[in-house]
C-alpha cells in the first residue's frame, strides 16, 4: 500500500489507472478510523479496480470553540486498518496542501438543507465539509465515492453539491454500523468516560423505539419527536442540541403527518461530547391499519 502526501505523488501514482480506465474507489475520513469506516474502505475495494482512503482532519469545518486540536489522531493504526480492508493507497495531506496561503476559495451549498440540524449548531461546518470535499474529489478523481449514513446530513448535502457542480462521480451512502447495544460507532465516542458510554446509549435507544411506533402506525410528526424528546431527557447526563424529522431527500419541512422518506436526527451532548445519530422513517413500513 501507498501513502502518499502531496498532490503531485497522487496524480502520478493514479494516472496508469485513469489511462486504463480503472475504477477508483474513493473514502473520505478524518482519520481515527474504526469499523464505520471499515465498512466503507472494504465496500469500496469490493467494487473498484483501485481503492484510495484520505486522512485528513480539516481545520475549516472545525469552529474555533471545537475539537480540532484533540481531535484523536492515530495514525499507524488507520494504515493496518485500511490495508486490511483493502485499501491501496492512503493520501495524508498536509494542511497546507489543501488550503495554500492567502485568501480562500469556498465551496457551499446554500438553502435550508445547510442550515437545519448540524447546520443550525455548527454554521461554518458544511462550508468546510464541501470545500475539502471538493479538493480531494479533483484529486483523486474517482468513479465512486463513499459516506456514512451515519452523517446523514452530510450525505444529502454531497449528493447535491455533486449534482449542482456536475461532478462525475457515484456517491455511495452505506449503513450505520454499530456496537453491540447499539451505539453508533464515533471517532468522537473515545472521549466518552464509562458513566458517559452508558449514557450515550439514549440515542440509538429513542430512535429505535420511534422507529417502532411509527411502523405501529404513529405519524403524527410532533407525537413522534415528543416521543424522543422525553426519553432522551430522561437521561441525566445528556443535553439535546436537536431533535428533528425532515423529508429526505432536500430535508425539507415535514407536514404534521409524516409522508414519504423522512429522516428522524438528533444531536445531543453527553457531558461535554456531542454525538448524533439518525433513522430513516420510510411511509412503506407504515402498517397498513385499513
Ligand atoms: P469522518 O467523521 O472521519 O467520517 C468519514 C466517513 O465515515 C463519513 O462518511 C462518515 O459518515 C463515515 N462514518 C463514520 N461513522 C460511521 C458509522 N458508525 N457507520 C458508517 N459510516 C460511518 O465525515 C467526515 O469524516 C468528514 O466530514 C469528511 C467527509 C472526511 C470531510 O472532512
Amino acid at each position: 500500500m501507498n501513502i502518499c502526501t502531496t498532490v503531485e505523488e497522487m496524480r502520478q501514482l493514479l494516472k496508469p489507472a485513469r489511462l486504463a480506465n480503472k475504477s477508483i474507489g474513493f473514502v473520505p475520513t478524518m482519520g481515527a478510523l474504526h469499523a464505520g469506516h471499515a465498512s466503507l474502505i472494504t465496500a469500496a475495494s469490493k467494487a473498484n479496480d483501485i481503492t484510495v482512503v484520505s486522512i485528513f482532519v480539516n481545520p475549516t469545518q472545525f469552529a474555533p470553540n471545537e475539537d480540532l486540536d484533540n481531535y484523536p489522531r492515530t495514525f499507524e493504526q488507520d494504515v493496518k486498518l485500511a490495508a486490511n480492508c483493502g485499501a491501496d493507497i492512503i493520501f495524508k495531506p498536509d494542511v497546507a496542501c489543501l488550503y495554500p496561503a492567502g485568501d480562500p476559495t469556498w465551496v457551499e451549498v446554500t438553502g435550508d438543507i445547510t442550515k437545519v440540524l448540524c447546520g443550525k449548531s455548527r454554521p461554518i461546518h458544511f462550508r468546510g465539509v464541501t470545500t475539502v470535499v471538493s479538493k480531494l474529489f479533483n484529486i483523486v478523481g474517482p468513479t465512486n465515492a463513499y459516506f456514512g449514513q451515519k452523517d446523514a446530513q452530510q450525505v444529502q448535502i454531497i449528493k447535491k453539491m455533486v449534482r449542482d457542480l456536475m461532478f462525475d462521480i457515484k456517491i455511495n451512502a452505506m449503513p450505520i454500523v454499530r456496537e453491540e447495544d447499539g451505539l453508533a460507532l464515533s471517532s468522537r465516542n473515545a472521549y466518552l468516560s464509562p458513566a458517559e458510554r452508558k449514557a450515550a446509549l439514549v440515542l440509538s435507544k429513542s430512535l429505535t423505539s420511534a422507529l417502532t411506533a411509527f411502523n405501529n402506525g404513529v405519524v403524527n410528526t410532533q407525537q413522534l419527536l415528543n416521543q424522543v424528546i422525553d426519553s432522551i431527557q430522561s437521561e441525566p447526563l445528556a443535553k439535546i442540541d436537536y431533535v428533528e424529522i425532515y423529508q429526505l431527500p432536500d430535508l425539507t419541512a415535514c407536514q404534521a403527518e409524516l409522508a414519504r422518506s423522512n429522516l428522524l436526527a438528533v444531536g445531543v451532548y453527553i457531558g461535554k461530547t456531542r454525538l448524533i445519530d439518525n433513522i430513516i422513517l420510510e411511509e412503506t413500513n407504515v402498517v397498513d391499519n385499513a
